[in-house]
């Protein structure tokens, strides 16, 4: 049978004026049986011109998704995470630097305790600061690198009067190993290996302390950091929101320390405000990977590319919290507005990744949003009820358990912070929610939740033979379905016993 391309398919679409969402498509299938296997299929994708990623999701920049603890476990399951801006500016930089220090291979300033201390003065220290470890490094009174001290020294001494220098294990000994500041992370990982050491002391030109390796985040960063989405450093990608608000400017100076890149975070993406903040942006940090949405059609993608945006975020009105269509009236459908924005970009700018965010329900949106021109999906509530997402686990009487997760435009949201005002120009005496409050089931580890999106992409790709994205992204050809069609694609006339 003869098949339109997906070109055909849109424009026959849109001369009818109709604009499609997921669930009125499905992929066709392609033959060849020796089509590639799920796990060699290659998924690696951009969120902005400079960034990568080696799994394409992203989740959502929302104050009940996104903090730390998700963006680091985005970044080692090999996406990355937005962290959402409705915090004040040193709460959210604090919040990127702890995704960027999180699997720091090289402890830069490494906590140095005296040799005269005693290991008693040591140990109220560590209470009094909260340390949660008990690695030192050791120095004397000229500042002059004397050994390590580690958590075992403090096990075998009768009493902890005896002094740190006692103690710890002195450079003098035999087979003490540090090594020059600048020594790589391979180069870490060949001594520590080879002499089986927990510690790898740097040191300075003077003599003294210029930082620390431990065994156990350079083995991780060797051997299992194969998966993480990392910086040139080997540090997690990590990115931040930030809206037009006043504040703007200098949100993203303190963010650009750390942050990756920055998503210019509005309702609507093409506006007044939102230019006049890319360019600005893009004056001071020319630099810097910008992220610009949401929009839902290509005029608003490409003059977005033309003012310098490094990235577009697709969708107005399709996420699962979301009131902005029934309450405003706008609104394209997500498959159509993906379609569009990548059809609009792709001869001047097809370097600029598109991402679609929202309207995420089925496993099977996922390989549908990229082949019709994503290179990467972001989600909020299929995250939401992770353990990672920021919020408590809820426990109903029956003993379900589950997580708040809330629109960033609905009227509590509004109520709680200048950066949802912001993004839902809110800031006049009433404002129109444009999100609702929601619960989601507990789900546990994201590790768990997202391997699940990731097979599923693995396998959509696999049933049209698209053995990279980059293929997928081009060459996915599409049907549109019937009511019928829908029913029949879900369970259907069984009474289902377990999902
Ligand atoms: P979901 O994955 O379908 O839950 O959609 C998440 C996306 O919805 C986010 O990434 C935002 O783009 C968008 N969003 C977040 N809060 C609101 C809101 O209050 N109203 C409309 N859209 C929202």
């Amino acid at each position: 049978m003869a098949t339109a391309t997906r070109e055909q398919f849109f424009q026959t679409m849109e001369e009818q004026g109709i604009a499609l969402t997921y669930d009125d498509v499905r992929m066709r299938t392609r033959s060849g049986s020796s089509g590639p296997l799920p796990e060699v299929i290659n998924i690696r994708s951009k969120f902005s011109e400079n960034v990568e990623l080696k799994v394409p999701l992203v989740s959502a920049a929302m104050d009940t998704v996104t903090e730390s603890n998700m963006a680091i476990e985005m970044a080692k399951l090999g996406g990355i995470g937005v962290i959402h801006a409705a915090l004040s500016i040193n709460e959210q930089f604090t919040e990127v630097r702890r995704v960027k220090k999180a699997s720091h291979s090289v402890i830069d300033e490494p906590i140095s305790v005296r040799d005269s201390d005693t290991l008693e003065s040591v140990k109220k220290m560590c209470a009094e600061k909260r340390f949660n470890f008990s690695t030192f490094t050791v120095i004397d009174a000229d500042g002059k690198f004397k050994g390590v001290l580690t958590g075992k020294d403090f096990e075998y001494p009768e009493s902890l009067t005896v002094s740190v220098g006692e103690a710890m294990t002195s450079v003098e000994e035999d087979n003490f190993s540090s090594a020059p500041v600048g020594t790589t992370l391979e180069e870490a990982y060949a001594v520590m290996q080879k002499g089986k050491i927990n510690t790898l002391p740097l040191i300075n030109e003077d003599g003294g302390v210029g930082g620390l390796y431990l065994w156990s985040d350079v083995k991780r960063n060797v051997r299992d950091a194969e998966a993480y989405n990392v910086d040139h450093n080997r540090q997690l990608r990590v990115a931040a929101a930030v809206s037009t608000g006043e504040d703007a400017l200098e949100r993203v100076e303190a963010l650009s320390r750390y942050a990756d890149v920055i998503v210019l975070d509005t309702a609507d993406g093409d506006s007044y405000y939102v230019f006049k903040t890319l360019k600005a942006i893009k004056e001071k940090f020319p630099d810097l990977d910008v992220v610009v949405g949401n929009i839902s059609d290509g005029a608003s993608a490409l003059e977005l590319a033309e003012a310098g945006a490094n990235g577009i975020k697709v969708g107005q009105g399709g996420g699962s919290i979301c009131s902005t269509r029934p309450e405003t009236g706008i609104g394209m459908p997500q498959v159509t507005a993906v379609y569009d924005c990548m059809n609009a970009l792709r001869e001047k700018y097809p370097h600029i990744p598109v991402c679609a965010d929202g309207g995420i329900k089925d496993h099977g949106d996922i390989p549908i949003a990229i082949g019709v021109g994503a290179h990467s999906v972001m989600m909020g509530r299929v995250l939401a009820g992770t353990k990672e997402a920021p919020g408590d686990v809820l426990v109903r009487k029956d003993g379900t358990r589950y997580k708040t997760y809330r629109g960033m435009g609905s009227a509590s949201a509004l109520r709680d912070n200048e950066a949802s005002r912001e993004r839902y120009s809110a800031n006049g005496g009433i404002f129109l929610p444009e999100g609702v409050e929601a619960y989601v089931p507990y789900e546990g580890d994201l590790k768990n939740v997202l391997g699940l999106c990731v097979l599923a992409l693995r396998k959509g790709m696999r049933y049209v033979k698209s053995p990279d994205l980059e293929y997928h992204r081009n060459h996915t050809k599409f049907f549109r379905i019937t009511g019928s069609g829908l029913r029949e694609s879900h369970p259907h006339d069984v009474e289902i016993i377990k999902q």
